[in-house]
């Protein structure tokens, strides 16, 4: 599905924390929000799925504005992995991911349901802790479970608030491939990520994110040195290898 964010300002208080954010994602896009602690990659992630409502400009999702979109029918189309969540109900690993088949189930879940729900948990390797509580798990682990559990679904839309920020190096590559061929099936992915390595070599647009504004959007390539150093405030190279760009920070 398309995304339209249509000069999009958003105020929690008095002061604006997004301001007039223009961007369009294409259906099938890897988009990576990039940018400082508090520059608004958050909250806009959460203006796009309607969590937080826009009052001024407006997300148009295929052309109809998220307002207009009974919240069931967003949760069929809209997926969302929150940056934390902190709960210590004791709910299994099985159930939380099942949760994701809300939208679509009556009174009960059906046999697909289950059959679906077991298929996401061998394809995210949680089958071993399928029936272990959630919150007993490691940050990791518990990181898959949100992750299997909004694409059980089925989403239109994925939105991942961090999705990498507590897994190990072969989990990281594994999400970021696993987002990648969802892309490539012609869902709409959009991370928010810290790591601009990851960034640049798996999403397919970056929007960088300063202050609330849009500092800069592009391919890939626009993570270059000067942006970086312009955003983050740290010097850094871009070292070629392999056909591939990679970001080496320098020393203060
Ligand atoms: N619930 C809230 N109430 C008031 N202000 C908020 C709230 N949530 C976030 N903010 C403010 O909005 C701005 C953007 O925050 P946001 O969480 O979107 O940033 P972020 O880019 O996701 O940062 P991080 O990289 O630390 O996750 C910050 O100045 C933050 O203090
Ligand atoms: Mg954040």
């Amino acid at each position: 599905m398309h995304i339209s964010l249509q000069n999009v300002t958003f105020r929690y208080d008095r002061d604006p924390v997004l301001k007039e954010i223009r961007v369009d994602v294409d259906r099938g896009d890897m988009v990576a929000l990039v940018g400082p602690n508090g520059s608004g990659k958050s909250t806009l992630i959460k203006c796009i799925n309607g969590i937080l409502p826009v009052r001024e400009g407006d997300v148009l999702i295929d052309g109809t504005s998220v307002r207009s979109i009974p919240a069931v029918e967003r949760a069929r189309r809209m997926a969302y992995v929150p940056q934390s969540e902190h709960r210590n109900v004791p709910v299994q690993v099985f159930d939380a991911v099942l949760l994701g088949r809300k939208p679509y189930i009556q009174w009960r879940p059906s046999h697909s349901d289950l059959e679906r729900t077991a298929e996401i948990l061998r394809r995210l390797d949680l089958e071993d802790v399928s029936m272990r509580e959630v919150h007993r798990l490691s940050g990791g682990q518990q990181q898959r479970v949100y992750i299997a559990r909004a694409l059980n679904q089925q989403p239109d839309i994925l939105l991942l608030d961090e999705p990498t920020a507590n897994l190990d190096l072969k989990y990281q590559m594994e999400t970021l491939e696993l987002l990648r061929e969802l892309a490539g099936d012609g869902i709409t992915v959009i991370i928010a990520m810290h790591d601009i390595n990851m960034a640049s070599l798996f999403a397919s647009r970056v929007v960088m994110l300063k202050d609330g504004t849009v500092f800069a959007s592009g391919g890939p390539d626009i993570v270059t040195a000067e942006h970086v150093e312009q955003l983050f405030g740290v010097k850094v190279r871009v070292v070629h290898e392999n056909g591939a760009r990679y970001i080496v920070p320098e020393r203060f």
